[in-house]
């Protein structure tokens, strides 16, 4: 009895010694993003003015008020009787789906929900870029295209398709970041077979851009 005991224990640990994240995964709790503010905002010809591309960032963590908006923007619900988004989509596939990359772990952003399921409990920021500053951004949003809500078409198009959708998800990143004084680069400069490995993807969901966001250096 107190061989098989000790069996199990030894087989539990190899276990939790090998998939870490098992553990840690479950630490990572699911975040209830708060309602986003939408009387805030400075107005869009202003915000068009100051869109740009930032690639120096401090580790300071965005509020969760901030991180609740900033998500709304990107790609929420903006029309709960539909379940319709704030960005468009081909076909109204809404295969694009943002995990959420922070020094605590890797969430998915539940649209419908308005909340962020936890993925993995590893700080895996460094991985989602090629550039040595993805690693300081307190939030590295991830766009993965799910192949599985795109029907039948080519590889190529469904590659084209999800392209152009998650364009206008990282415009909107753009727009909310401009509008609250926050740094942003969407980044193609990702190795994405590399980082669909590490966050446990299927074959059949692609990561398809990288979007750092956080606090310039002061
Ligand atoms: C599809 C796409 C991929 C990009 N990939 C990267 C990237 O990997 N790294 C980076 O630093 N900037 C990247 N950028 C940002 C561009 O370099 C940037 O938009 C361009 O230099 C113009 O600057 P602006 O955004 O400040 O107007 C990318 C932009 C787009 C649209």
């Amino acid at each position: 009895m107190k061989k098989r005991l000790f069996i199990i224990a030894v087989l539990l640990l190899t276990i939790l010694l090998m998939y870490p994240a098992i553990l840690f995964a479950q630490d990572l709790k699911p975040i209830k993003l708060l309602d986003p503010q939408l009387d805030g905002g400075r107005p869009l010809m202003q915000v068009l003015k100051d869109r740009k591309s930032s690639r120096e960032y401090s580790s300071e963590k965005l509020p969760l008020q901030i991180l609740s908006n900033l998500l709304w923007a990107a790609w929420g619900v903006n029309r709960t009787d539909s379940g319709l988004r704030t960005a468009p989509s081909a076909s109204n596939m809404q295969e694009i789906d943002i995990y959420v990359a922070t020094a605590d772990g890797v969430y998915l952003y539940n649209a419908q929900k308005h909340m962020l399921e936890p993925v993995l409990g590893e700080d895996i920021r460094a991985a989602t870029g090629k550039q040595d500053f993805v690693r300081d951004a307190a939030v590295n949003l991830i766009f993965v295209a799910d192949y599985s809500k795109m029907g039948r078409g080519s590889e190529e198009n469904k590659r084209y398709m999800s392209g152009a959708d998650t364009g206008f998800i990282s415009q909107n990143v753009y727009l909310y970041c401009a509008s609250e004084g926050l740094a942003t680069v969407v980044r193609g400069m990702v190795d994405g077979p590399a980082l669909e490995k590490i966050m446990k993807l299927r074959p059949d969901q692609k990561v398809v851009f990288g979007q750092s966001v956080g606090y310039s250096p002061k």
